[in-house]
């Protein structure tokens, strides 16, 4: 925890080389709006509070991201007006602000805390986080003197040539003293190739002024990666997938071919668990140790219990108990709750359903809004006929029933205990436990029905 800090982040520009109908900051990058994986970054790094800068498309904001301490910067005049809009919203504990641009994504909680340790060790009143790059295109340069401070920051647009081949550049990421931040706010003035009020121009104010500034160099420049583009975007979600893949390889996870699996940041997994090519993986998940995923797997928002194969499926907001069988091409659909030892085969649409322990839905079903008890066998091709075309009904399957194939339960209905059920029958009254229900036209042969057809013709 650090006292006294509160982000600032921005996030009213448009984004026009993203050539969108959203704002940027909601296009998502490794499983989540890129903004959330900012405040995210910020909210690890302990700061006391969070403002969010909006203006173009905040409506489309406010739907993604929901509740968050909003300021509105009416129009996009530039990163330091952007700031300012939030002055009279920090609250009074609020010593120094972080800046970040939501439009960095990569940014990572560990040096946002770095970023701030050394600001507050050194005592200074800016600090600005800066990296060397091989291609510093579009970033404002660092400038510094002969003793190596650092006297102000140069946008790309208007540097000279000789400092456009300063290869140091401006993260866009810093931390400011509060009281100097808006003193010199007041002071930058929009006399630029841009016309705008560049938050980068306080930093001349503040050596001006004789104000400590300093900056924090990071190692690894892929994380400071300002997204202004999609292709930008599409290198982002690169690097945010390595990492994601290697923090679980770490973990004991085998990633079969990173290059074509995508796990989102809230994703854990168990030891031993192999994950098969072009597995998606996003989402708040859970998957136990010793799983078999993929290939070709989807899983959102699910739990998912130990050794679990799961194959060439998709499951959504839906949970597995342990020694599960899923797959190939079956989907499970909100709401499911799946217990231990239960085979879901091939083709089986599963939707808002309880499955007891060890029953099996094997081939090629529909089963919805239904309880299903434990040790069941749902035969090949049942269909639960959940809907009447106006509402939902359900079904209950009680302990130790036998489906048998092809059979049509139309709910509401109850199949007791241990009860069987008939191939090919339509259902449509419930089955005492231990009975037999059989809903079907009897079948009749017809004694040399072909020969005679044959004379006919
Ligand atoms: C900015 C920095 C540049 C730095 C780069 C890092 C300035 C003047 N330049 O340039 O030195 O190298 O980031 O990525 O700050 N925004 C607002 N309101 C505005 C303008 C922008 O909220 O009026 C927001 C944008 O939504 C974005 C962020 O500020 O999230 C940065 O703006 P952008 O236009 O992308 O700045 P850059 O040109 O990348
Ligand atoms: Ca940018």
């Amino acid at each position: 925890m650090t006292a006294g800090v509160t982000a600032v982040v921005l996030a009213a520009g448009q984004g026009k080389r993203m050539r969108s109908n959203y704002p940027k900051v909601i296009h998502n990058v490794g499983g989540g709006p890129m903004l959330s994986r900012v405040l995210e970054s910020a909210g690890q790094a302990g700061v006391d509070e969070q403002v969010v800068v909006v203006g173009y498309g905040r409506e489309k904001i406010y739907e993604v991201m929901g509740d968050l301490n909003y300021v509105v910067q009416e129009k996009q005049l530039g990163t330091g007006h952007a700031v300012n809009q939030a002055r009279d919203v920090l609250g009074g504990e609020c010593r120094d602000v972080l800046v970040l641009c939501g439009d960095t994504p990569l940014i990572r909680g560990d040096t946002l805390k770095a970023l701030l340790g050394q600001h507050r060790e050194r005592e200074a009143a800016a600090t600005i986080l800066t990296a060397e790059i091989a291609d510093p295109r579009g970033y404002g340069r660092i400038i510094r003197n002969e003793s190596g401070s650092v006297t102000e920051i140069v946008e790309d647009a208007d540097a000279s040539p000789r400092e456009l081949e300063i290869k140091e550049v401006n993260s866009g990421t810093y931390i400011f003293n509060r009281t100097e931040l808006f003193l010199a706010l007041e002071n930058i003035k929009p006399d630029n190739v841009q016309g705008e009020y560049y938050l980068t121009d306080v930093v001349k104010d503040f050596f001006d002024r004789g104000k400590r500034v300093e900056a924090f160099r990071l190692e690894d420049s892929e994380e400071i990666l300002g997204i202004n583009d999609r292709v930008q975007l599409a290198h982002a979600e690169g690097i945010l997938r390595k990492r994601k893949n290697e923090e679980l390889m770490l973990a004991g996870v085998t990633i079969v071919d990173p290059d074509t699996t995508r796990i989102g940041p809230h994703v854990t997994a168990g030891r031993d668990t192999i994950i098969h090519p072009f597995t998606i993986i996003e989402g708040h998940t859970n998957i136990g140790a010793e799983c078999e995923i993929g290939p070709s797997a989807v899983i959102q928002e699910s739990f998912i219990g130990d050794r679990v194969l799961f194959h060439n499926s998709m499951i959504v907001e839906s949970r597995l108990g342990n020694n599960c069988n899923v797959g190939p091409f079956s989907y499970i659909r909100p709401g499911t709750h799946v217990g231990d030892n239960v085979r879901i085969g091939d083709f089986v649409e599963i939707k808002k359903s309880n499955i007891g322990h060890g029953s099996k839905i094997p081939h090629h079903s529909y089963v919805g809004d239904a309880s299903i008890g434990d040790n069941v066998n749902i035969g090949a091709g049942t269909i639960f006929c959940n809907y009447d075309g106006a509402n939902k009904w359900q079904t209950t399957v009680e302990e130790g029933a036998f489906i048998g194939s092809n059979s049509n339960l139309v709910a509401p209905l109850q199949i007791g205990r241990g009860a069987y059920i008939a191939a090919g029958s339509t259902i449509t009254k419930d089955v005492p436990g231990g009975a037999l229900g059989v809903a079907r036209g009897r079948q009749t042969n017809i004694d040399n029905w072909v020969n005679k057809k044959m004379k006919d013709t």
